[in-house]
């Protein structure tokens, strides 16, 4: 039987969340964390979806009309799309794996969107073109969250660093420098939100007070210029206070919430260069960058939550084997 396994990297946002819906510039990264999807052809007349991680297995019909679990919504909506760019869609089994946590603002919905879309049209012989890939993956992102921005998409595929503007190719920062003896850690505080919802407050209250606001979005973009520069020049400390004031243009627009203000302080406390939120907020994860040497200190403080210290700039979606 014929098969393809693919792969696609999560992401953190380090700057510019939440402002990137309205249209102003986010910087993201891949990380470490990938999304692993197999597609094989199978004899029986549906597709089978497998989540080993979820503990989940459901099946659907050809014709794709039969409900089926909200987690496999975003393959249906996927497979919806490819046939109407024209792929016959035939019998199959998905099996996906992923090292990213769900609805932890790390991207893991984007992640296995991609890579299914990847695997799927491999599979076929016809894989799509990077900007096709982008748009048949963010049905997928639609089904998880609404209405993103596609930075979560975007970064997936691409992999890298790239800074992110709604509607605009995304720029690529190709020489970014992170000197030896920092990590970047991320804190998950293990609190599931909705990304749908905060994007929906978020919305609303810029909406209703946008004459302030509006400075609150502007200084946000303006802290990726100076970002993009502390990356280039390997200035890890200014990058760490851009991401604190950062985290404190979130708080202002009400997406931070007691327990990630604790991990944030207390990585501060415990001599973090700098921490924020990431994602959507309101639970999901923490980012710090941190010296090495106090690595040990700081994660001996946070025992309660689950840590990844992760290389940045990672490769994009890719297909990783195939018996084709
Ligand atoms: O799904 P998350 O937590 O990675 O959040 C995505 C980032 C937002 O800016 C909040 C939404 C978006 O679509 O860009």
């Amino acid at each position: 039987m014929r098969r393809v396994e693919a792969s696609a990297p999560g992401k953190v946002i380090l700057f510019g969340e939440h402002f990137v819906v309205r249209g102003y510039r986010a910087l993201a990264t891949a990380i470490g964390l990938r999304a692993r999807v197999i597609v094989e052809e199978s004899r029986g007349g549906s597709i089978r979806f497998i989540s080993p991680n979820l503990k989940l297995e459901e099946s659907i019909s050809l014709n794709l009309e039969n409900p089926i679990h909200r987690e496999f919504e975003v393959y249906t909506a996927i497979l919806r799309s490819l046939k109407s760019r024209g792929y016959t869609i035939i019998p199959h089994n998905v099996i996906i794996d992923s090292d990213i946590p769900l609805s932890a603002g790390l991207g893991s919905s984007a992640s296995t969107s991609v890579a299914y879309t990847l695997a799927y049209t491999t599979l076929h012989d016809s894989p799509l073109r990077e900007d096709e890939l982008l748009e048949v993956s963010l049905e997928g992102e639609k089904i998880a969250h609404g209405k993103p921005s596609g930075i979560d998409v975007n970064i997936a595929v691409s992999g890298g660093t790239i800074v992110y503007k709604r509607g605009e190719k995304p720029i690529r920062i190709a020489d970014v420098n992170i000197p030896r003896g920092y990590s970047l850690l991320i804190i998950d505080s293990g609190i599931k939100r909705s990304t749908r919802d905060a994007v929906e407050h978020v919305l609303r209250l810029s909406g209703d007070y946008w004459s302030i606001m509006e400075y609150i979005y502007r200084a946000a973009d303006a802290i990726i210029d100076d970002a993009i520069e502390a990356l280039r020049a390997g200035d890890m400390r200014r990058l760490s206070t851009l991401m604190n004031i950062n985290h404190g243009l979130l708080s202002s627009i009400g997406v931070s919430r007691l327990e990630l203000d604790m991990i944030v302080n207390s990585l501060r406390e415990s001599g973090a260069l700098g921490a924020k939120l990431t994602g959507a907020g309101w639970g999901g994860c923490v980012i710090a960058i941190i010296e090495d040497n106090i690595i040990d200190s700081i994660t001996s403080r946070l025992l309660k939550y689950k840590v990844y210290r992760t290389l940045i700039n990672a490769s994009g979606a890719r297909v990783d084997y195939s018996t084709l």
